[in-house]
């Protein structure tokens, strides 16, 4: 919302939310999240077209077009639960504005939705309404966190789905015209709305499929030595394969891959496609499987026990350039080596304390967790490092003074393939990274 801000400032936007602490912070001189360039876009339309109110009602009554861009996190009870979307606030939002609408208004899907979820919205809506007349349209989200303003200012498409009705090409038409601000018209797409519903949750499929593809292979080339970055390359070079997301890692993380996926296989199972079903879900397996590969990997090469020994974690975010947690690998890494009675010392440029507590243990209390300030506090008296994230800082660290300051044999685990393995064994460190024979 604060790019179609920035670059429409003839279009007022408001964004709203009951939670009042949260649109403080938006209306603060210190953003509620950490995104490279997010800053700046917000503070160039702020105040001018862009607002940030708790006033839900309102902005809905003023509005012509409103974007629904609530939570819709993995169902936890009931049917489907651990699997299907919950659709509460979804529900939620439409009887809202079914109530408070009074005349015309196009509803965009902006949350990832399963399909169908826009005829369930149109039902809520239009049975509902008091005097409002809605068209629902899909806009499903494509940019990535760490480079969501680049994304934004130059997605390689934007998709936006409708009712193939007079009425509802005309509302596609209208929020085409928003991006075609900026956007090329040819990476506009406009589909029925079921086709861009179900795109979004296929191309997160997809990014993820690639990533556990190659976290498969990455433990092949461990014991055959292959080195997955070589074959990544090599691979990548294939035009019908592409170079992108074939990078091996402690395993996919963030908001969107694991959801969309189950989502996805819990959609297959509902109608009746159990194959399909299992198929996509192998790619949520491998993934959790490359995790817990990993803390056996760190158990097994220090001599079988971790109890009581000091495991150093460098990098908590999912990835880097962001402080989201979500679905972080490092939080099964964390778990599986406090439960092997390791004490686990973790530093990440960006992440809270309080966030990786909670993360790691919820409401407990564990005196083996620790947070440090610093890459190289965390490591002193270490018997293990662990890179979890791929920080640039973490590329260029005095790893001279690191294993000076750890405990011999010292070992170093990289998670993320980013480190300069070959003057880390010069150093003198017993070396492992994902998917090489170092
Ligand atoms: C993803 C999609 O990319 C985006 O289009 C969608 O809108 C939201 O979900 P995001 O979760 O922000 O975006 O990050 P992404 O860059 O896709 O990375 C997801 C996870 O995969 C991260 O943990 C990342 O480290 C990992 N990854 C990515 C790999 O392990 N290897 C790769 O080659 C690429």
């Amino acid at each position: 919302m604060a790019m179609i801000a920035a670059k429409c400032p003839d279009i007022r936007v408001t964004v709203t939310d009951p939670n009042a602490q949260r649109i403080a912070a938006w209306n603060s001189d210190t953003l509620p999240i950490y995104e490279p360039g997010l800053e700046e876009v917000v503070l160039s339309a702020r105040g001018r077209n862009l607002f940030f109110s708790t006033d839900v009602r309102g902005a809905i009554r003023e509005a012509d077009i409103i974007f629904v861009s609530v939570g819709t996190p993995t169902k936890t009870y009931g049917v489907g639960a651990g699997r299907a979307a919950d659709l509460k606030y979804i529900e939620a939002a439409a009887r809202m504005i079914a109530e408070v609408a009074e005349g015309p208004k196009i509803i965009v899907e902006k949350s990832t939705i399963p399909v169908r979820t826009a005829s369930a919205m149109l039902t809520i809506l239009r049975s509902n309404s008091k005097g409002g007349t809605f068209q629902v349209l899909s806009n499903p989200e494509f940019l990535a966190e760490g480079t969501a303003v680049e994304d934004l200012e130059d997605p390689d498409r934007v998709l936006i789905g409708g009712e193939q009705t007079p009425e509802g090409l005309e509302a596609i038409e209208k929020v085409v015209s928003i991006y075609a601000r900026w956007v090329p018209r040819e990476k506009i797409l406009t589909t029925n709305l079921w086709s861009s519903e179900l795109s979004k949750l296929v191309a997160n499929a997809f990014l993820a499929q690639r990533i556990s593809s190659i976290n498969s292979i990455s433990a092949l080339c461990e014991v055959t030595g292959a080195d997955v970055d070589e074959v990544g390359r090599a691979i990548g070079l294939d035009s019908r394969i592409g170079p992108k997301f074939l990078k091996a890692s402690v395993g996919f993380g963030g908001s969107c891959f694991q959801k969309d996926i189950l989502n996805l296989s819990y959609l297959c199972q509902h109608f009746g496609l159990p194959e399909v079903a299992s198929y996509w879900e192998s790619v949520v397996k491998i993934n959790d499987w490359q995790k817990s590969r990993f803390s056996g990997r760190i158990v097994r090469d220090l001599f079988n026990t971790v109890s009581g020994k000091h495991i150093a974690i460098l990098g908590f975010a999912f990835k880097k350039d962001t402080n989201d947690t979500r679905e972080t690998a490092a939080i099964a890494v964390c778990r599986d080596l406090l439960a092997e009675g390791a004490r686990v010392v973790v530093y990440d440029p960006q992440v809270p304390e309080s966030q990786i507590r909670s993360d790691v243990l919820g409401s407990q209390e564990n005196p083996n967790l620790v947070i440090s300030k610093s890459a190289l506090e965390a490591c002193k008296e270490a018997h293990g490092v662990a890179v979890l994230t791929e920080w640039d800082e973490f590329k260029d660290l005095d790893y001279q003074k690191i294993y000076d300051g750890m405990l011999k044999p010292a070992f170093l685990f990289d998670g993320r393939n980013i480190l300069p393995h070959a003057k880390l064994k010069q150093i003198g460190f017993r070396l492992f990274a994902i998917g090489k024979h170092v």
